[in-house]
């Protein structure tokens, strides 16, 4: 077994899945803005390091993905972030992407950037403790998009992005995320997931990137948030699996979803149902953001200085999430 495909399996096997904790400055801001604190380093370094010094991070968090801020702070332990992280067993990550920008020649649409001088710095990641990484490409869905340009423009740069990952000894997560905003059907979010990621392995096979030691982390099948025709969870699990049966290789080892703006209890639900019907040999868990991290934070913005409270709570999605990948969550257990 390649030492890449030992990470990625590391990262989501054993009921573990992945904490998006790699918001931007901006991003992060807004965050604790909607909760009232105020974003100063100290503020957004103390609510990260609640969290991973949590307890479930040694049985539900197989791998954290960081922001550049991050990976370079120093815990109150003295230990680095990412040693912090290492020592409950789980593995440092970071976003290496610098954010998505206007397409040229499809102004509606965005293209992600960060190619160049991306070597460079995934050496130095690499230096402090990095052993995957995630590049995320964003897709909206309306009549006329996304479109080819976008499809094939992001695939592209999601493939030479993960090549230069692999030449480094890293783990790249590819993630192309078709944003459920919109009144689109599922079956229109179907179609254009499932050529999105076709088109992606189409460029990253391409670029010889050896899919054993990647990660795809991709949306749910969704109806639009706008739509008024909403599907139950059975519906997306199978709509989910079906388009992943379609367009991901086999040699994937396995698939950790984004949230994407499914509330925390919507997001457990549905991975549960989709790993209760899972007929692949696809590992499939979370890489969640806002739904590991949502009531956590809210608590936690409440008093500042309340660690273990926030850890109870956090501990709490953490499990739940860590249940759904193995097909044992329940409403019941929810509740608890
Ligand atoms: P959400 O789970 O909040 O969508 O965030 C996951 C992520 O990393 C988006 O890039």
């Amino acid at each position: 077994m390649s030492e890449l495909n030992n990470i990625a399996l590391k990262i989501l096997s054993n009921g573990k899945g992945i904490l998006a904790a790699d918001e931007s400055t901006g991003t992060m801001t807004k965050r604790l803005k909607s909760v009232n604190v105020e974003s100063t380093k100290e503020n957004r370094l103390l609510f990260r390091e609640t969290l991973f010094s949590s307890e479930s991070m040694k049985k539900c968090i197989g791998g954290v993905i960081l922001y550049d801020e991050t990976i370079k702070q120093n815990s109150n332990s003295k230990k680095t972030i990412p040693e912090l992280i290492s020592s409950s067993g789980a593995i440092p990550g970071i976003k290496v992407d610098t954010g998505a920008k206007v397409l040229a020649g499809s102004p509606e649409e965005k293209i992600t950037e960060g190619l160049d001088g991306l070597r460079e710095r995934l050496k130095e990641y690499y230096k402090l403790g990095a052993r995957f990484t995630k590049w995320r490409a964003v897709y909206k869905i309306s009549n006329d998009y996304p479109s080819k340009l976008s499809i094939y423009s992001n695939a592209h740069a999601l493939a030479r992005y993960s090549a230069l990952v692999q030449e480094n000894g890293m783990v790249p997560i590819v993630e192309p995320e078709v944003l459920m905003d919109g009144e689109h059907s599922a079956e229109e979010c179907f179609n254009k997931t499932s050529e999105v990621i076709k088109k992606c392995y189409e460029e990253l096979i391409k670029h010889k990137v050896d899919l054993k030691g990647t990660i795809l982390k991709p949306n749910m099948i969704l109806s639009g948030s706008s739509s008024k025709n909403n599907i139950d969870t059975k519906k997306i699990a199978e709509l989910t699996l079906k388009c992943l049966k379609g367009s991901v290789p086999t040699e994937v080892p396995g698939i950790a979803f984004l949230s994407g703006g499914q509330s925390e209890k919507e997001a457990a639900k549905n991975l549960n149902s989709i790993n209760l019907m899972n007929d692949t040999n696809f590992i499939m868990t979370y890489s969640y953001g806002r739904a590991l991290q949502q009531s956590a934070l809210k608590f936690w913005s409440k008093d500042i200085n309340n660690i273990k409270g926030t850890q109870d709570t956090f501990n709490h999605r953490a499990k739940m999430c860590s249940l759904a990948s193995q097909g044992k969550w329940s409403e019941d257990i929810e509740k608890k």
